[in-house]
């Protein structure tokens, strides 16, 4: 099925990986990012914006989607890591500034849905295991996606003819994944749960970008019947 989608982040990584696999199906792609999504052939729509700057989603939104009437999916996947390391080593400010692309961005984009109007039929919001774990040294981004599940739980109830779903992606070898695997940037020996993306890195448990993207796309007829505001994580299904 083709359609049209909104993918936020889509300059690199999972966002890249969306848009590539909706372009390939057919659909018509409108992608935001600072860096811009370029060397792709297909009906994609790209507009630059800083999400975390407060004052240009909704121009940039307008500019993007002038003339469009709905949207058949929006995959709100902008999103960034934040330092590993302790909470008590990280100032407000630093986890103020992951909240407000990982979520502010978000909630940004929806109550301008709202606004507009612009129908859209499902909204799939970019969350993280990490939501749910607490692990050592994953305090702001582990914050963030927490916050991000509630948000969407929450909207769920503004939205009542779209369905709104949380959904962890699983491991995907990004250009996050290549921070957290690097040992010269992140320690696994303080903050233990690295190891276990490190043993994924390079293997089949740690999917590229397409690979991932076109799991998910391929999932989501199937989830059509979860509550509009659920949590869902790929790995499992
Ligand atoms: N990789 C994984 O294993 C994994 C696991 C669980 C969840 N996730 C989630 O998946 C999503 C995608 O992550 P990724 O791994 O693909 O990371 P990535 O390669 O670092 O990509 C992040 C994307 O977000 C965009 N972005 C970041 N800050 C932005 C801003 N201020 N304004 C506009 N766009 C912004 C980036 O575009 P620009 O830099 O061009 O702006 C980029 O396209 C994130 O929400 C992440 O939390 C990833």
């Amino acid at each position: 099925m083709a359609g049209s989608v909104l993918i936020t982040g889509n300059s690199s990584g999972l966002g890249r990986g969306f848009t590539e696999v909706c372009l390939d199906r057919g659909w018509s792609v409108y992608g935001v990012s600072r860096r811009g999504c370029s060397g792709l052939t297909g009906a994609l729509h790209d507009v630059r914006c800083d999400l975390a700057d407060a004052d240009t989603v909704a121009p940039a939104l307008e500019q993007l989607l002038a003339g469009v009437e709905r949207l058949d999916l929006a995959i709100l996947n902008a999103g960034a890591l934040g330092p590993i390391r302790d909470l008590a080593e990280i100032p407000v400010a630093t986890v103020e500034e992951a909240m407000r692309i990982n979520v502010w961005a978000n909630k940004r984009i929806l109550d301008w849905f709202l606004a507009r109007p612009l129908p859209v039929t499902r909204i799939v919001l970019i969350s993280s295991g990490a939501a749910l774990k607490g692990h050592r040294g994953w305090g702001t981004y582990a914050l963030s996606k927490a916050t991000l599940n509630m948000l969407t739980q929450l909207y769920a109830h503004e939205f009542p003819d779209t369905q709104l779903l949380a959904l962890a992606p699983g491991l995907v070898d990004t250009g996050m994944q290549s921070v957290l695997c690097d040992p010269a940037q992140t320690d696994a020996g303080r903050f233990p749960s690295l190891q276990r993306l490190r043993a994924a890195h390079g293997t089949e448990a740690m999917p590229d970008p397409v690979a991932a993207a076109a799991r998910i796309i391929d999932l989501l007829p199937t989830l059509a019947d979860r509550p509009s505001g659920s949590f869902v994580d790929v790995r499992d299904l």
